[in-house]
């Protein structure tokens, strides 16, 4: 097979050309970073997971409505998504207080929310991904107005759907983070959610024990991230066919499948 031509390289993945136009092929590392690229490692196994992880998270989300740029997951690594321009935004939706906004604001670590809370980064490694207002979005011409409500009303949607899915098996939805793309289809144009949910970029706590079971283990130097990736993907019953990645050692298969 040809080499594929590679597009753009980000922290945890690749995008090449896909094999139509409009299309790319989003490939999972297994890079981890924080802190905007200072703290870095490899965790093996964290690309496969993501990628069953946000397959699922993504496929469920159609289901409900809600348009994405994931068309179907090719290979353990890798998924053909429709080709978008990325919003130079990240919108996290918060439903408990932790990470950033807990020293912003003076907040309890763990508390909930009032209500949830949208808050939009703009998306600049080299000023650290500032949070920044409505304002400075249209002013500077990263989105108009009825993109920023289309953002807001499909990011909530996004928050029902997920916290209900988690809910589903045992872990709280804490906050998340989501990008948002320009689908363009002749004349006409819709924002779809693009890029990736997983672990990565949410904050997933267990129910029952509150551990964490996110990539704040790797922001916090806990260990055991790619374990607590698949115990994610066990939950949401996504493991089956990614058992193995990461683990060490003979992998138990139910009896009636020896
Ligand atoms: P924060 O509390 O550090 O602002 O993070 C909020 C949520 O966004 C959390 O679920 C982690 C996620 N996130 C990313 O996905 N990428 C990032 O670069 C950052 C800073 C946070
Ligand atoms: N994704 C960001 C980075 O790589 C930050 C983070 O997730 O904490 O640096």
């Amino acid at each position: 097979m040809a080499r594929r031509k590679q597009i753009y390289e980000g922290k945890a993945k690749i995008l090449f050309e896909g094999p139509e136009p409009g299309t790319l092929i989003q490939y999972f590392k297994d890079d981890a970073t924080a802190f905007n690229n200072q703290k870095r490692a490899v965790l093996e196994g964290k690309g496969v997971l993501n990628n069953r992880i946000s397959e699922f998270v993504m496929l469920g989300l159609e289901r409900i409505g809600v348009p994405t740029h994931f068309i179907r997951r090719l290979n353990m690594r890798e998924q053909l998504i429709r080709h978008v321009e990325i919003i130079p935004l990240e919108v996290v939706v918060r439903n408990v207080a932790a990470g950033s906004i807990v020293k912003r604001l003076g907040l309890e670590d763990g508390a909930a929310l009032p209500r949830s809370v949208i808050e939009f980064y703009y998306k600049n490694d080299a000023l650290g991904d500032p949070l920044v207002a409505e304002e400075h979005i249209t002013a500077f011409n990263w989105a108009t107005p009825q993109e920023i409500d289309d953002m807001m009303s499909l990011a909530l949607r996004v928050n029902d759907f997920l916290a209900g899915l988690f809910t589903g098996v045992g872990i709280k939805l804490v906050d998340f983070k989501i990008e948002f793309g320009r689908q363009y289809e002749g004349d006409l144009m819709r924002i779809v959610v693009a890029d990736e949910i997983s672990p990565d970029s949410c904050r997933l706590w267990d129910m029952e024990s509150g551990d964490i079971m996110d990539k704040d283990r790797f922001r916090k130097d806990m260990g055991g991230v790619t374990e607590a990736y698949r115990e994610v993907a066990r939950r949401l019953g996504v493991l089956r066919d990614v058992e193995g990645a990461g683990a060490r050692g003979p992998v138990l298969v139910s009896d009636n499948e020896k």
